[in-house]
């Protein structure tokens, strides 16, 4: 559903650059920055981590003004689980479980529905309740489903995804050698969603880190230097306007290449 009229001025003024009918289905954000933003102002890597959680709410708030159907967040990697300080691995717990009991009514007014993907089972008790809880308090909602990867990590899903089939081939007495790639994919954490169009990732780093990879296989890259804190609904519409500049191929051909020709004496490999 379209709340096109809630954007702001500036949002609106790029949102009507956009044409309707190449809008993303999914995005999903790599949100990088959080450290630096606080760094640059001399401020406790925490407090950046804060100003993080509300880009999270305005970005989300747009994207489904906009319609957007699936908006999915990296907000905590297993590596960043198992290689970052204790003390800031609390505080991100903290914060995720008090950034879900406050914004859930907004999300609500948003009609926007919760879900996670990760191995979540392995986050704390009372993290997980709340995580829950949000999930059921918005499940209703029909607008955007924001998806949190929570202790996610690609590889770990695609293991997951494995160990599940092998025993599903076990236990259904089926040859490894009828495997393909559907298989696999009804057993990733996202086998109910469709691969995401665009990837966006801040504060300028080139790299994937481990996250969706099988899924962003055709996806649309696009970094800026921008960093999280200070990413906003507007910083997504830029993106999607330059998505809308790509030529998606999947492997083929541009529409503007004429006719092929077989030509045999094209193939001749001339050596010397
Ligand atoms: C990267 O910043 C970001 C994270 C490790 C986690 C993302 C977390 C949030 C946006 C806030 C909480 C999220 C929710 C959903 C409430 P960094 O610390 O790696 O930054 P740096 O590379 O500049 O150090």
């Amino acid at each position: 559903m379209l709340r096109v009229d809630e954007l702001i001025s500036e949002e609106r003024a790029i949102y009507n650059t956009l044409k309707p009918e190449r809008l993303p289905e999914h995005v999903a954000i790599i949100m990088d920055g959080n450290g630096r933003w606080a760094g640059h102002r001399s401020l406790k890597r925490f407090l950046g981590h804060q100003q993080g959680a509300k880009s999270v709410q305005l970005v989300t708030e747009t994207a489904s003004r906009i319609g957007l159907p699936w908006l999915t967040l990296y907000a905590f990697s297993l590596e960043n689980n198992l290689r970052r300080p204790r003390a800031e691995v609390n505080f991100l717990m903290r914060l995720l479980k008090s950034y879900l009991e406050n914004n859930v009514q907004r999300m609500n007014d948003n009609n926007v529905r919760m879900q996670y993907i990760g191995r979540v089972h392995e986050l704390p008790r009372e993290v997980r309740d709340k995580m829950q809880w949000a999930q059921e308090e918005t499940a209703r909602n029909t607008g955007t489903t924001l998806t949190l990867a929570l202790n996610y990590g690609a590889r770990s899903e695609l293991v997951d995804a494995c160990r599940a089939l092998a025993k599903e081939m076990q236990q259904k007495h089926i040859s490894p050698d009828r495997i393909c790639e559907e298989d696999l994919h009804r057993h990733l954490y996202t086998a109910h969603m469709p691969d995401p169009d665009l990837l966006i990732r801040t504060s300028g780093e080139m790299r994937i880190s481990n996250f969706l990879l099988w899924q962003i296989a055709y996806t649309e890259i696009y970094v800026t230097e921008r960093l999280w804190p200070d990413f906003r609904g507007i910083h997504l519409l830029e993106a999607i306007a330059a998505f809308q500049q790509r030529e998606r191929r999947y492997g083929g051909l541009s529409d503007s290449v004429g006719e092929v020709e077989e030509d045999p004496e094209q193939m001749k490999i001339v050596a010397g």
